[in-house]
């Protein structure tokens, strides 16, 4: 069924897919590029046996030296427990404390170093610098008010809807210090989205800040609360307390206003808890650390789950292996702790590296593109890590900007989306100066960690490709079939990972027959069987590998548009069109940008009788706004006389895809419809 439905998929809507693919086959093999010498002879792994000692005969031995690197309150009995695929279990019968992983450890050596750099996006206010003392300090103070005001114990959900500011990774290690699962929604995401998340996780307390700054404003934040709050009631859920947090501590900065008994400054309740200090409760090693929900192929999204001691080992060992991180360094990742990457490299990884995390708060190119590289010059930042979009955006709007600046990075990341060579040579040559590693790191919410990249201490790198697996993590590409494709064919098919590995998310939150259908299913050999040999993890992504063994990654195979290296859902785009009343149907495909990858264009169709009006297509574009946030506006809401459709009634969106990137639709005689195409090819812009 599965098979079916992804063939079909493919076959009908492959929309830009295919012209990714396309691209893809038409892309001339890059050169390689050398990391530097300089590079080498610091970097944290340089020997390439580590390939051998992690050989998928060796599975799950190896990843003992994940482990490893964490402290334990009790060693683990077991490595790995498959019993009951797919349901993996890491470091089995283990205990441990994610906060004090990433803080208490590092005391003793590091308690005066710099754990956060946090530089707020008005470049006159000073940037502020949390030792991990500090750190210790606040974290403690802030779990205590949550176990004592809201009454919160281990495995409890608690939903987060907080913008990039230093208080946020408090609340999510204080969360972790009393084994309290946090849910951090994005804060560009609406308050109806937070609403969803916190319901669909049965939060019953949310914690948000007054207000942010962004793109040169100070935004209201505190009003997305109380719309979280409200629409959670209509789903019959209750949000008891909202905890909001003060950009400007003793000042409240937003016009909403507090609800009696239910809204609660923290920054008026803290005072009641400083000096006081949380044992950091030991938790099992395979217990849930935090929900990350993500777009899938189905409407609703999904609430991964990420373990404590599996996921936390994971991020460690590929922050020390692949970000290289030691703890001198100044690392500054530029995603949103929102978003998996944050999670994984701003806040767990390198804290538990006792490395100096960077958090800025607003627009990179905000008050002009050579923001970044000022940050970057005044902290010394020698590690940095963003996506295509941003260097897109940076390049566009400052090309020479980096030459004027006098930082030095030795390392530098890309993930989130494809990066055209172009702009990787841009990104090397112009914001590294040509003197520093790069790493494409292919991977996802839900594989925790980094899949696919080089690693930079011993491979080459090679402009638009991620990479082999990185060391543990044996990938195959599979054809529609299930047949395996050969090694280096250089054809294209979807990737999938053979073994199973310490940072996979262990389940969909409340939904693990989702989670063996979406991941599983389609390639499993024999649902029956115990063998985890038997059961690929398919990523949904389509991919090709080189000779070398790198791979190329080339987009999503499922109904995710990426926009700006962010994962929307169709459907869900698609749904909250259909809330206009004069929507009948919705279709959304993805447009190419030259800045953000793919922006989402949007064609409605209306109920008989009704006239197309800039009113409707402004009522639908601000749905998805309300539904999902500001970053799933269309480009453009077309209306449409009627939608392309195949005989037995399906949208045909490949054809739709076609006519926004003003491409040919090829041949269209087939449709019930075809005479609607050139109709529709006059109306967009
Ligand atoms: C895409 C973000 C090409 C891919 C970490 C994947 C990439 C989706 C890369 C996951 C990369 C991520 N090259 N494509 N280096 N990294 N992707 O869950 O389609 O927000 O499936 O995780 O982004 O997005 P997610």
């Amino acid at each position: 069924m599965a098979e079916q439905s992804a063939r079909r998929q493919s076959k009908e809507q492959p929309g830009a897919e295919v012209s990714e693919a396309q691209i893809a086959v038409h892309w001339q093999e890059e050169k390689y590029y050398s990391p530097p010498k300089e590079f080498i002879a610091q970097a944290n792994l340089t020997d390439k046996n580590v390939f051998k000692r992690m050989s998928l005969d060796k599975f799950p031995g190896y990843f003992k030296e994940f482990g490893e690197l964490l402290d334990w309150d009790k060693k683990w009995d077991k490595i790995f427990d498959g019993s009951k695929p797919p349901f993996w279990r890491w470091f089995v019968g283990g205990r441990l404390n994610a906060s004090s992983n990433c803080i208490d450890r590092h005391l003793a050596m590091h308690k005066n170093k710099t754990a956060i750099h946090f530089v707020p996006e008005p470049e006159n206010e000073p940037i502020q610098h949390l030792t991990y003392q500090e750190l210790y300090v606040r974290v403690n103070e802030f779990a205590a008010l949550l176990r004592d005001s809201c009454g919160l114990k281990a495995g409890d959900r608690v939903t987060l809807h907080m913008p990039m500011v230093a208080e946020l990774p408090i609340a999510m290690l204080a969360c972790a210090r009393l084994g309290v699962v946090h849910s951090q929604v994005f804060s560009g995401f609406s308050g109806k989205a937070c609403a969803d998340r916190a319901s669909d996780s049965e939060s019953h307390v949310l914690i948000t800040m007054d207000a942010y700054h962004r793109g040169g404003k100070l935004l209201d934040h505190k009003e997305k609360a109380d719309t979280a709050v409200a629409e959670a009631a209509k789903d019959g859920h209750k949000i008891d307390k909202v905890l909001v947090w003060q950009r400007y501590p003793g000042r409240y900065s937003s016009p909403a206003k507090l609800v009696d008994g239910r809204d609660f400054v923290v920054n008026e309740l803290l005072p009641k808890y400083r000096g006081k200090r949380v044992e950091p409760a030991q938790m099992a090693a395979d217990a849930p650390l935090f929900l990350m929900y993500t777009s899938g192929t189905t409407g609703r999204p999904k609430g991964c789950q990420h373990s404590i001691g599996g996921y936390l080992a994971y991020v460690a060992w590929t922050s020390k292996y692949i970000q290289d991180i030691h703890p001198e360094d100044v690392y500054w990742c530029m995603a949103d702790i929102g978003w998996i990457t944050g999670h994984s490299y701003i806040v767990y990884g390198p804290l538990a590296l006792a490395a100096s995390s960077v958090i800025y708060e607003g627009l990179p190119t905000y008050p002009d593109a050579g923001r970044p590289w000022r940050i970057a010059q005044e902290l010394d930042v020698n590690i940095f890590h963003t996506s295509p979009t941003a260097i897109r955006a940076l390049r566009k709007e400052g090309a020479d900007e980096p030459a004027k600046y006098g930082y030095r990075f030795k390392h530098m990341t890309t993930v989130g989306e494809p990066i055209e060579p172009e702009v990787w040579k841009w990104y090397h040559a112009v914001v590294g100066k040509g003197r520093a590693a790069i790493v494409d790191t292919w991977w996802q919410t839900e594989t925790g960690g980094f899949l696919c990249s080089t690693v930079p201490g011993i491979h080459k790198m090679k402009p638009g490709s991620a990479g082999p697996g990185v060391p543990g993590i044996h990938p195959a590409i599979y054809d529609d079939e299930g047949k395996e494709l050969k090694a280096g064919s250089g054809k294209a098919g979807n990737i999938c990972i053979r073994n199973p590995w310490p940072g996979v998310m262990q389940t969909i939150w409340k939904n693990p027959d989702r989670f063996v259908q979406q991941y599983y299913a389609r390639y499993c050999k024999d649902r029956k069987s115990k063998d985890w040999r038997d059961w690929p993890y398919m990523a949904g992504d389509g991919a090709v590998q080189a000779k070398d063994g790198y791979y190329r990654i080339l987009g999503r195979i499922d109904d995710v548009i990426n926009v700006a290296g962010h994962r929307l859902g169709t459907k869900e785009i698609e749904s909250a069109a259909l809330l206009v009343p004069e929507v009948v149907e919705a279709a959304v495909v993805p447009v190419a940008d030259q800045i953000k990858g793919k922006v989402p264009d949007l064609y409605v169709a209306l109920k008989p009788g009704m006239k197309p009006s800039d009113d409707v297509a402004k009522k639908v574009s601000a749905a998805v706004v309300t539904e999902i946030g500001a970053i799933a506006r269309p480009r453009q809401v077309v209306i449409v006389p009627d939608m392309p459709k195949t005989r037995s009634g399906k949208i045909m969106r490949r054809v739709l895809a076609a006519i926004s990137n003003g491409q040919d639709p090829g041949d269209v005689s087939t449709l019930a419809n075809p005479e609607v195409v050139d109709a529709i090819r006059g109306i967009v812009k």
